[in-house]
């Protein structure tokens, strides 16, 4: 008879209700198991709620009211949901109860067939190419020493533009799409700053960061074009460019990490301090040493990226259809494709299963999914796109499809519902065997 695992003494802050398993102890290689049998080889994900202490929530992440404030986050409300990280994440939030971050904040856990809850990192660690293929694990080890899942999925929902700012190392996408955005016209003035003017000068632009905190606004924005965000388009954002994502719900991916440099000193939101700013930088990037080193920063800095004049068409990607998943009763869509800097980066795709539509899905790659709408079902995990949900219950919503599912010749794909059932799913780097959407990216 296999071991229990144990049981942790912390819970998930949002799910107080259910025990968590050590992911250290023995019987977790039985807990996967287990897992996979039930679901046919589909993991169900948690919703992981996370709050920005410089940001106020968009209220577009389909809770009811009163859950986007929860007491115990000293007034910073719920405007992320991160949907698949194996990562910790740093928010700045402090849990009142422990006077502590959140507990694993952000991080993705499955629900097992016990009603327990246990990290997805704990499962990909006890059996990498179980969960996640060879190729994926072989590339994981490569690129950040251990297996891991090299992409995060996460939705951002923001009441105002996020402060303009630039990752040294993270590349990101976007999916912003009319499921997380209803009632918003193609017309409607959402806006995402991107790079610099052509005009702005090294020195005009050494002459902003200097006034950092300095005055009444620094004025980055003034120097950046503001680009109109189209719904249910992609757009990728390659590292080392500013940006100021759009005051739309947004589905973003992107590479395994997280830090940034903060280039705007005050937003909607309130007052950045320069300390502030260069907190997220991690030090293989930018050096602690030159924190507020303004000069230091703008030598730094990629004009010839940040002032392309072609980069807006460089970097939209307006949905393509995605032949090889089509069918009868079924529209399938890249939504993000093609390559990011030289090569294959991530995808997303979007299923749109009419009702009473089937479809076999065995991609070459395990990836992970959730629901933009309808109800049915993914393998054997059944799935329903909710409203008004509550924080502490569980929806079925979000899942992983592992190579074991794909190893038994991937998953059937069933719309139970009267709605269209309406899927995305995230791919990591290099799933494909060939690049989807090449030609259209060029
Ligand atoms: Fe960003």
């Amino acid at each position: 008879m296999a071991t229990s695992p144990s049981i942790l003494a912390d819970k998930l802050h949002e799910y107080p209700q259910q025990d968590l398993i050590d992911g250290t102890s023995d019987g977790v290689a039985a807990v996967l198991e287990s897992c996979l049998s039930k679901t046919g080889g589909v993991l169900q994900l948690l919703h992981r709620y996370a709050g920005r202490t410089f940001c106020s929530p968009g209220k577009r992440l389909r809770l009811e009211e009163k859950s986007y404030y929860p007491d115990y986050m000293g007034g910073t409300g719920l405007d992320e949901i991160w949907m698949c990280c194996t990562v910790p994440i740093v928010t700045g939030v402090v849990d009142t109860r422990t006077g502590k971050a959140p507990y694993r904040e952000g991080e993705a856990h499955v629900l097992t067939p016990e009603g327990q809850v246990i990290a997805l990192q704990d499962l990909i660690a006890a059996a990498p190419e179980t969960v996640m293929g060879e190729k994926v694990t072989a590339f994981a080890k490569e690129m950040f020493g251990k297996p891991t899942w090299p992409i995060v999925s996460k939705k951002f929902d923001n009441l105002n533009p996020i402060p303009d700012h630039l990752h040294w190392a993270k590349w990101e996408v976007y999916d912003i799409n009319s499921f997380d955005n209803p009632g918003v016209s193609p017309s409607h003035y959402h806006t995402t700053a991107m790079g610099l003017y052509s005009w702005v000068t090294k020195d005009k632009f050494l002459e902003c960061m200097k006034s950092y905190g300095q005055g009444e606004y620094n004025g980055i924005r003034h120097l950046a074009p503001h680009v109109m965000m189209q719904l249910d388009n992609g757009f990728t954002m390659p590292n080392g460019v500013l940006h100021s994502p759009t005051d739309l719900c947004t589905h973003e991916l992107h590479v395994t990490m997280d830090e940034h440099f903060l280039a705007e000193d005050v937003t909607l939101d309130g007052r950045i301090s320069a300390e502030a700013a260069f907190y997220a930088c991690r030090e293989e990037d930018y050096p602690k040493a030159k924190h507020g080193d303004w000069d230091y920063l703008v030598d730094l800095f990629d004009f010839a990226a940040n002032q392309d004049p072609d980069f807006v068409l460089k970097n939209s990607r307006p949905a393509i259809n995605a032949e090889q998943f089509s069918g009868a009763g079924v529209d399938a869509k890249w939504i993000v494709y093609g390559e990011l800097l030289g090569d294959q980066k991530c995808s997303i795709l979007r299923l749109t299963l009419e009702s009473g539509a089937k479809t076999n899905f065995c991609p070459e790659c395990p990836t992970m999914f959730h629901t933009n709408g309808g109800s049915g079902r993914v393998g054997k995990l059944e799935v329903r796109y909710h409203q008004d949900m509550v924080l502490g219950e569980i929806y079925p919503e979000i899942g992983f499809i592992t190579q074991a599912a794909l190893n038994s010749g991937g998953v059937e794909i069933e719309n139970t519902g009267t709605e269209p059932l309406v899927l995305t799913f995230d791919f990591p780097q290099n799933a494909h065997s060939q690049t989807p959407g090449v030609a259209a990216a060029n």
